[in-house]
């Protein structure tokens, strides 16, 4: 059920920072996630941590995570809603001291790497003195997450040195995207029609990273976006997490301010802050493509330059934005993921340009044990 982890993980192994490493670690991350839970027939998923029915009486699932790893549960919210299981992302900040009522055929996926997360800790302790199901989506084996709840299902990404987080978030997602259809044969007798896209397009994925990660697509875009006043970051659907989660890296670890909006917000009082210094990150894909060329637009017209994450081919995006971050064609629910390696790439490059402390940046730690 887990991967052994290898010491030669904790060092650079020649990368200036982890950061890049671990970056550079996703295809491999991925697989490991993966490993031994996709069958070949492609027919049903093996999550060998559950019994088959294990879920059948839960009714809506609440997630609770902080920082990367509440983004990875938005992400995987689309997968629930895309199957029809109701549900609810929350910051376990938020959770933990002001929870929201529960049932006990409610099932709460605290999502978190470290699995030593004050806050997620705190609010999946009150969901299981509450009553409801508690299930712990973590890295780390052996974690207080890991051990203290009903269930506990390993992401499998390996050590993650840096502090801010890359591979595991691709992990997270990975892994909870098979629970979703785990959670959908439960509920209603059988997998969903997306399965084999769905498992397909997850076996697809680690060669996606790779080729991605074979092209250095981004450095072109540093000196042109240099110095500027905020960075925005837009999606819609699975880009609205990466908006965010590109947002967060940003200004986690270039100390530029940096702020990720569901494309729809802007115009209710972002846009108010747009201009020619205020590049605008837009996430496409592949999902509401016309709204978000809409938004796109709209911050055109005020003179901010627009980069967009796209799968090469999308003419009518390339037509619209100044610059592209072109992504593979992967199964358009995974897209986001592809989207998401872009805008770390940009994180870091901007911030070794600025000479940056990466892999430690100021104010911030790696696990947070204080509520
Ligand atoms: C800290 C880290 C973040 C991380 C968050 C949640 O703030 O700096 O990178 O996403 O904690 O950590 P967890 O271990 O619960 O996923």
């Amino acid at each position: 059920k887990t991967v052994d982890w290898n010491p030669e993980d904790a060092t650079k192994r020649g990368y200036d920072h982890f950061m890049l490493k671990e970056i550079h670690e996703q295809p491999h991350a991925v697989r490991q996630s993966i490993q031994g839970r996709i069958p070949d027939s492609r027919e049903y998923v093996a999550l060998d941590e559950f019994e088959p029915g294990e879920f059948d009486d839960v009714r809506d699932v609440q997630f609770v995570a902080c920082g990367t790893s509440y983004h990875a549960a938005l992400y995987a919210r689309q997968f629930l809603l895309d199957r029809g299981i109701p549900s609810n992302v929350h910051s376990a900040g938020e959770y933990a001291t002001n929870p929201p009522p529960l049932e006990e055929d409610t099932l709460v996926i605290g999502v978190t790497q470290s699995g030593e997360t004050a806050d997620t800790l705190a609010s999946l302790r009150y969901a299981q003195a509450a009553g409801a199901r508690t299930l712990a989506v973590t890295n780390v084996v052996g974690s207080t997450a890991a051990r203290e709840f009903d269930d506990a299902l390993f992401i499998r990404a390996g050590p993650e040195i840096g502090v801010a987080a890359t591979k595991t978030f691709s992990s997270q997602v990975v892994t909870l995207a098979l629970l979703s259809e785990v959670l959908t044969r439960d509920r209603t007798g059988s997998y969903s029609d997306q399965l084999d896209t769905l498992l397909a397009g997850l076996q697809a994925l680690p060669d996606q990273f790779e080729s991605l990660l074979g092209t250095n697509e981004v450095s072109h875009l540093l000196e042109s976006y240099r110095g500027q006043d905020a960075y925005f970051f837009i999606g819609r659907a699975e880009g609205y997490p990466v908006a965010l989660e590109g947002a967060l890296k940003f200004k986690e670890i270039t100390y530029e301010h940096a702020e990720g909006f569901a494309a729809g917000e802007l115009k209710h009082g972002p846009l108010a802050l747009v201009g020619p210094k205020t590049p605008v990150f837009a996430v496409f894909t592949g999902r509401n493509v016309e709204k978000t060329l809409g938004n796109v637009q709209e911050v055109k017209a005020r003179g901010a330059p627009v980069i967009g994450i796209t799968h090469q081919d999308h003419d009518k995006v390339t037509a619209v934005v100044d610059d592209v971050l072109p992504i593979p064609a992967a199964a358009p629910c995974l897209r986001g993921l592809l989207a998401n390696v872009q805008l770390q790439l940009v994180s870091y490059h901007v911030a070794d340009a600025l000479g940056r402390d990466i892999d430690k940046p100021r104010n911030l730690a790696k696990s947070v044990t204080v509520e």
